[in-house]
């Protein structure tokens, strides 16, 4: 695989790998695709009007005037050539790691200490759910005690999602975990670096935070893959809540009691008891449906975030919605991105256990996410050094309330060691 010496430096690689690992640049080009699927969003049909109530609040999916508006801006109003230049602004790469064929941004800052960090997104997101904060990060931030902080800013895709290769049958999380570390240290030469993930990247980074003790100095979550502790629990352990702290309360509630079924059908294999279809249904019914795949993914999108969403300082308006559901059509991601629960059904645990290492960890509460993991429980999985919580924002706080975000990751320069 052939490529310069002159793309390899402005793309930060260690030069030695990078013949072995086929990095190549990429440039995101889907222009070819748009029209069919603009036919096929043109040509399907929606109900002409709501024949079952939803609930109120997403309990019974997602509301058929929110799908309509959706629809209607896809066709009228979203220009995927404006968004497509925006994704191509950031530098990115394909390797291939262990046989897979990795998607990569890294942005790099130009202060020499910059402290490398890998962002690590979820379901139904993708690197997408990072873009305003990518550049703001490599910009150096001040600290009280006048430490110059920033970043460089590596943001991957993780298999089966976008221009990642799907993961094979009998992948687990535990290997997607070991290409990371991989990614961080071999393929961009940072023997340590912090860490951040959300939702299955939680999974995905909490589990790298243990195992790779040496090389991940520090992690930021918000969100980890621990269920969160319900009314009783929280009870029991003498926490008192606030009010902000009693609203996510009641998403949470709400969460375990009729929110979490698209996570069973996902999940599901054969011997489980909880759910009827496994997430080939799901993956092969939608496959060629965009509209179904804004319905499916969309739900979570407005669900799952601030009510306020796309008012600012939230970037997460329907442009970034279709953004995110035009990136899964396009690139054929939907099927093997649902499988991502098919492949490790018992990552979310039970009982908290703290990782093997003295890293930092820092936490943040977003209210509008669908799990609230008060203090003194995140403290049982790790090194708690700083606990935040944000009364703006939802599940995809890096397009919910990135000044919020970008200030999280900035904390971690208080306290990462090399
Ligand atoms: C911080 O960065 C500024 C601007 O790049 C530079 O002038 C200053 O010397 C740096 N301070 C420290 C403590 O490194
Ligand atoms: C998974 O499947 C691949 C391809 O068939 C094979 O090379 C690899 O050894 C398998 N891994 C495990 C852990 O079984
Ligand atoms: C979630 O809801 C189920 C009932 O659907 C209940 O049995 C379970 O205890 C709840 N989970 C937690 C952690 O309380
Ligand atoms: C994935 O699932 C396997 C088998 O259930 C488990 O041993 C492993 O710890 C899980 N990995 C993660 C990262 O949760
Ligand atoms: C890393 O994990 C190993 C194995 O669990 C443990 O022995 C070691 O003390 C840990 N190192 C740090 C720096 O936490």
């Amino acid at each position: 695989m052939g490529f310069s010496l002159e793309f390899t430096s402005s793309l930060g690689l260690v030069a030695a790998f990078t013949a072995a690992l086929q990095v190549k640049p990429l440039r995101i080009d889907l222009n070819t695709e748009i029209p069919r699927l603009m036919s096929l969003v043109a040509n399907s049909r929606l109900p002409a009007k709501a024949l079952y109530p939803n609930g109120g609040s997403g309990e019974r999916g997602i509301e058929l005037d929110v799908l309509q508006e959706l629809r209607t801006d896809w066709l009228t109003k979203f220009d995927w050539d404006a968004q497509q230049t925006e994704l191509n602004t950031f530098k990115q790469f394909t390797a291939i790691i262990e046989g897979l064929n990795v998607h990569v941004v890294h942005e790099k800052s130009a202060d020499p200490d910059a402290i490398p960090v890998i962002l690590l997104h979820g379901w139904p997101s993708s690197f997408q759910e990072f873009l305003p904060v990518i550049k703001p990060l490599t910009e150096s931030w001040r600290s009280p005690s006048g430490k110059n902080i920033s970043f460089n800013v590596v943001v991957p895709s993780l298999p089966g999602f976008v221009f990642s290769d799907p993961a094979l049958p009998n992948w687990t999380l535990d290997d997607t975990v070991r290409i990371m570390n991989t990614l961080m240290v071999d393929v961009l030469g940072y023997s340590t670096y912090a860490l951040h993930g959300t939702d299955w990247g939680s999974g995905v980074g909490y589990a790298q935070y243990g195992t790779y003790n040496t090389t991940v100095r520090a992690a930021h979550f918000v969100f980890i893959p621990f269920f969160p502790p319900l009314a009783q629990d929280i009870a029991e352990n003498g926490i008192s809540l606030s009010d902000d702290e009693k609203v996510i309360l009641q998403r949470t509630i709400d969460w375990n009691a009729t929110g979490n079924n698209y996570f069973l059908e996902q999940a599901a294999k054969a011997g489980d008891t909880q759910a009827a279809c496994p997430p080939n249904d799901v993956g092969l019914a939608l496959y060629d449906s965009p509209t179904g795949q804004l319905a499916w993914i969309g739900s979570k999108f407005k669900v799952w975030s601030d009510p306020r969403a796309g008012t600012p300082p939230s970037a997460l308006d329907n442009t970034a919605i279709l953004t995110s559901v035009s990136l899964y059509y396009l690139t054929d991601s939907f099927l093997s991105s649902v499988w991502i629960y098919g492949q490790n059904t018992s990552a979310f645990r039970a009982t908290y256990a703290k990782a093997p290492t003295d890293a930092p960890l820092l936490f943040s509460q977003y209210e509008y996410n669908f799990g609230l993991w008060p203090k003194e429980f995140v403290a049982k999985v790790g090194n708690l050094v700083s606990y935040k919580f944000h009364n703006f924002g939802g599940h995809f706080a890096g397009l919910d309330n990135p000044p919020a975000f970008i200030q999280d990751i900035r904390d971690i320069g208080l306290y990462f060691e090399a």
